[in-house]
């Protein structure tokens, strides 16, 4: 029987914790476990963090173990190596499948039939590959993909334009990583075409703004890790908004890792995508206009994700 209120942590380094104590202020769980292959970590992590409780709404988090799986809602991966200082995402990818051949079988192995939401990097292709060794259906299977890059582009062109984040409708999308692609040809404030907000705010230079909004998303965390070592506080915002929407059945639109079937002209490479996320993860893709050059790049990207899968052992 599936407890929804219940969420398991697979992984307590930076973003497994910064996530459990954005989790545990929002309500959504009864309870969450904290597994680590440190122990002590789990442990220490959890009890951090449970000593918020009273100030937040009542639940429990705790030090548990794969058998918390079974009963699971949502179960939510970032156990793996983080990027230093000049390490890119895609950098991580060999150390991180072979925790994933340790990680995924023990899930899977318990029969969990919840959510897996993975948040490791690279977190596309690291969906692929959890996707391939849970032997879950698909939509179950989803990566926080770029959510947190969606996110960091609102809130750019937020300052940028004097306006509210959430009425900013713009995509991150394709790689979580440096061939992600800024969707500004549809992008609008309110339904506004953003080039029209644009002007309507004073600024008339659009490719050369387009270009460096984009250039800063894409470089953010590079800039945090420069400064302070890892990031966690952003990521850990997004595991909870797509923890929300499944929970809640929200039914929203979120740019999670997901496989594409022919979308676009790309088939079998997951890829960061606005999907219908719910209950059930992925109820849908949802179409997106694209621009000649924005369909070209993101084609590049998923090349050169499909490439990087081939060639692993998985
Ligand atoms: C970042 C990590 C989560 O973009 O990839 O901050």
């Amino acid at each position: 029987m599936i407890n929804f209120r219940k969420a398991v942590m697979v992984g307590c380094g930076f973003v497994g914790s910064a996530s459990v104590f954005a989790l545990m202020q929002s309500g959504l769980f009864s309870e969450i476990a904290m597994i680590d292959a440190d122990m002590d970590k789990a442990e220490g992590e959890a009890m951090d963090i449970s000593h918020g409780i009273p100030f937040a709404k009542q639940m429990r988090v705790y030090a548990g173990n794969y058998d918390d799986v079974r009963d699971a809602g949502i179960v939510i991966v970032t156990a793996g190596a983080n990027q230093k200082p000049d390490e890119t995402r895609l950098d991580l990818v060999h150390k991180n499948v072979g925790i994933f051949k340790s990680i995924i079988p023990e899930i899977a192995s318990r029969d969990f039939k919840g959510i897996l939401l993975i948040v490791a990097n690279p977190v596309d292709i690291l969906t692929a590959v959890a996707q391939k060794l849970s032997g879950l259906p698909e939509n179950r299977v989803i990566g926080s993909g770029t959510v947190l890059d969606t996110g960091r582009l609102k809130t750019r062109l937020s300052a940028h334009l004097g306006v509210d984040s959430r009425s900013i409708h713009a995509f991150i999308i394709g790689e979580h990583g440096d061939s992600e692609i800024a969707v500004f040809s549809s992008a609008n404030v309110s339904g506004i075409p953003l080039n029209d907000f644009c002007e309507m705010r004073g600024h008339y230079s659009h490719d050369e703004a387009e270009k460096n909004i984009a250039e800063e998303v894409k470089n953010a965390a590079y800039e945090i890790i420069q400064r302070k070592r890892a990031t966690y506080f952003g990521v850990a915002m997004a595991v909870k908004r797509i923890c929300e929407c499944i929970v809640r059945d929200e039914k929203s639109i979120l740019p999670v890792s997901a496989m594409m079937h022919g979308e676009l002209g790309i088939d079998g490479v997951v890829l960061s995508m606005p999907c219908i996320v719910g209950s059930e993860g992925i109820e849908t893709q949802v179409p997106i206009k694209l621009d000649e050059d924005e369909l070209k790049r993101l084609r590049d990207s998923a090349g050169i994700l499909k490439g990087i899968i081939e060639e692993l052992d998985i």
